[in-house]
């Protein structure tokens, strides 16, 4: 695992679309893996100036969502396919067809996770998922508690994860859903780049147990210890509690140019 402390908001912003564009030149059909919330947006804003100034281009690759609330209707702000085509998709030249998540509507959600399984195999795999992290310790809405071999299901979300959210929802807890389909760690942990990315003190402890704790379903973040490929782009703030942070800044700032992400 590789933690990279930043001293300026953008910077964990442009470190992350740089991976992307570093990625999309070598393999401009690459898949993404996307997240929602507050923590990739700068990123996306990134990507977007980039594919504006013809940079880069998203126009080969396609995107699957983490996760996705259940029942939310089509037309709603907060559903996490709207929310992706507002945040990423319109920023960027990547085809809107070519960008799905789990179907929060389906009639029958176990066969529409099922389906959703496939849909990542059939493409080959996620090459890099971007990922947020939850107070609690979530990775996509896989709450404390989940199994670290999960797969994409129904889970129910914590009150913690539904007061965070409540912001989304005019600051209405009774707004947010219950229910999510999300990716499972097991699902999450076969992409083959993960990069999460993390700010402000709220998070400084669940970002403490994924990079220093035990691995722990109660925090099922620290199962991104066992991928061997993971970046984790931090402002101090998220990075306060860390018991190496020092070492993790000499680390970086004394990377040979030619290792990469
Ligand atoms: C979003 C997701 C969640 C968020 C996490 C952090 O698709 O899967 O795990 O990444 O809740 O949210 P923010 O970034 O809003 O703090």
């Amino acid at each position: 695992m590789e933690v990279v402390i930043s001293t300026t908001p953008d910077e964990a912003g442009k470190l992350a679309a740089d991976a992307i564009e570093e990625l999309i030149r070598r393999r401009p059909e690459a898949v993404l893996g996307v997240a929602t919330g507050s923590s990739p947006l700068l990123i996306y804003d990134e990507l977007g100036r980039r594919v504006a100034e013809g940079s880069v281009s998203l126009a080969k690759s396609r995107a699957f969502m983490l996760d996705e609330y259940v029942g939310l209707p089509e037309d709603h702000p907060q559903r996490y396919l709207s929310v992706i085509r507002d945040e990423f998709v319109h920023k960027v030249d990547v085809d809107p067809a070519q960008v799905s998540g789990p179907d929060g509507l389906a009639a029958d959600l176990v066969t529409a996770c099922e389906v959703y399984e496939r849909a990542i195999a059939d493409a080959g795999g996620v090459d890099l998922q971007i990922l947020g992290i939850g107070t609690d310790g979530h990775i996509a809405f896989n709450e404390p508690g989940s199994s670290l071999a999960s797969r994409t299901r129904i889970k129910t979300l914590t009150s913690q994860t539904r007061r965070d959210n409540a912001r989304f929802f005019g600051g209405n807890v009774d707004a947010v859903p219950r229910h999510c389909l999300t990716q499972g760690i097991g699902t999450i942990l076969e992409a083959r780049h993960i990069v999460l990315v993390a700010s402000g003190r709220g998070k400084a402890e669940a970002v403490h147990q994924l990079v220093e704790g035990p691995v722990s379903a109660m925090w099922p973040a620290t199962a991104l210890q066992l991928h061997p490929h993971v970046t984790v782009l931090l402002d101090t703030a998220a990075a306060s509690r860390l018991q190496l942070a020092s070492y993790y800044i000499e680390t970086f700032q004394g990377k040979p140019s030619w290792q990469g992400f």
